[in-house]
């Protein structure tokens, strides 16, 4: 297994370019199950994550060509829809294929997806939608098994904003006989960049980006063509290691409008932003300022930015909290930050981090992909030598992030199967 070997103390500097966003890209996928036209995606960032869909779709007897950053996605015909164990274990979202599978081909058998490093994560959203648009859906041998004539179009109002049961039902909807009209739905960008994507394959949708969505089905979906939007979650991480590391980088090819709610704890925390029209840059304070940070569904500030932010203030000037309010407790990070030197106290849903001036290298356990990114920016300002092992989480979500930060100037290196 490979492992990060990070000497700490450098400040960040330069430009960074950001990869296409993951979590727009492995639903826009999947939506090539829903036609028998070839789509074409541009901007698919190399990741783990891509690549498992690619096996998935694959193995469901989808052709995918790639080449020259453009991935081409063509689903003719199907071989058998299941989605097996193997795979949606490793990738949570391959739940994915389960909306499209059931819309066109009447038939999908999905693995459960099962919890993750931290806590349970169910898909019961996605599940009573589907029957909601009229699929009979059970579970066996640890399997979603649903099953469909037409799926008919609904009115459906989700009691918690989820962003992948607004994408399965998005999907499934697509081609299902009527209008759904989806109440509560997850207004992240990835969805907006899934629905916008859509009706570009002949879906009729309104209010793309707000939380109430109509969708009228259609069988007549024609080719389509897409570019990822950029990934403001690899791109909100560089800016917090710009800022922790008392460095000057400039994240490009970004839409920074995703990017408001962690602009604002930059600038909180006495960071100097300049935002340009697809561009960020970031300048860091002397010291950074404590702050109060509380997730929430976009546009507020993003759970998957929260470990990145307990690195940032486990080296500011005064007391944080962070609560989390998407995943209760989304902590694996803590413990391997208190390894580092941290003073973070965990109760229920909320940390407070106690500034300490400065952290010191050790060898540390990634967890998950957001909690390998929050170990690395810490070993980035850590004393001596930090080495992060198990970074296949990280490998998952972020494109050659060792050598983007490299190109930082960061003392960063990949040690091969260490
Ligand atoms: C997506 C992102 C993930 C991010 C999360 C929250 C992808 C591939 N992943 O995950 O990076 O951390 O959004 O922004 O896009 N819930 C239920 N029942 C369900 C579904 C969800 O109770 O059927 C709950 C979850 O436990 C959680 C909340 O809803 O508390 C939001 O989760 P959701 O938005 O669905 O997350 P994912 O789509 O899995």
């Amino acid at each position: 297994m490979d492992k990060l070997r990070i000497r700490g103390g450098r400040p960040l500097e330069g430009e960074v370019r950001i990869s296409g966003a993951k979590n727009a890209a492995l639903p826009i996928m999947c939506a090539a199950l829903l036609s028998a036209e070839p789509l074409s995606v541009t901007n698919v960032p190399r990741l783990m994550d891509t690549s498992t869909l690619t096996k998935l779709l694959g193995q469901l007897g989808v052709e995918v060509k790639r080449s020259d950053g453009r991935m081409v996605l063509q689903a003719k015909t199907i071989s058998r829809p299941v989605a097996p164990y193997e795979l949606v274990k490793t990738m949570r979202a391959s739940v994915y294929v389960l909306g499209p599978l059931l819309a066109r081909f009447g038939e999908a058998r999905v693995s459960l997806p099962g919890g993750c490093a931290w806590g349970p994560r169910p898909v019961d959203l996605h599940i009573r939608g589907m029957q909601q648009l009229g699929a009979e859906v059970e579970i066996e041998h640890g399997y979603i098994v649903a099953r469909c004539d037409k799926l008919k179009g609904a009115t459906l109002s989700f009691e918690i904003s989820s962003v992948g049961a607004t994408g399965n039902i998005l999907m499934a909807a697509a081609m299902a006989q009527g209008k759904t009209i989806i109440e509560n739905a997850a207004c992240e960008p990835e969805i907006e960049a899934l629905a916008e994507f859509l009706a570009s394959m002949g879906v009729g949708i309104e209010g793309v980006g707000t939380s109430r969505l109509a969708v009228t089905g259609t069988d007549r979906l024609h080719p389509a063509d897409a570019s990822m939007i950029p990934d403001r979650i690899e791109a909100g991480t560089f800016l917090a290691a710009a800022a922790m590391t008392g460095g000057d980088v400039e994240v490009t090819s970004v839409t920074p409008g995703h990017l408001d709610a962690v602009i604002g704890k930059l600038e909180e925390a006495g960071a100097d932003v300049l935002v340009h029209e697809r561009s960020v840059r970031v300048r860091a304070p002397e010291r950074l300022n404590p702050l109060r940070v509380t997730t929430a569904p976009y546009p507020g500030f993003p759970t998957d930015m929260q470990a990145q932010f307990m690195a940032l203030l486990s080296i500011a000037s005064g007391t944080s909290t962070i609560t989390d309010t998407i995943y209760q407790d989304r902590f694996t990070h803590v413990a391997e930050l208190q390894r580092l030197g941290a003073d973070i106290r965990v109760e229920g849903n909320t940390a407070t981090i106690h500034g300490v001036p400065s952290l010191s290298g050790a060898p540390v356990m990634a967890t998950d992909l957001r909690a390998s990114a929050a170990l690395i920016l810490a070993g980035l300002v850590a004393k001596s030598e930090t080495r992060v092992s198990r970074i296949y989480h990280l490998d998952r979500g972020y494109e050659r992030i060792e050598e983007k930060l490299q190109g930082l100037g960061a003392a960063i290196r990949r040690v091969r199967g260490a």
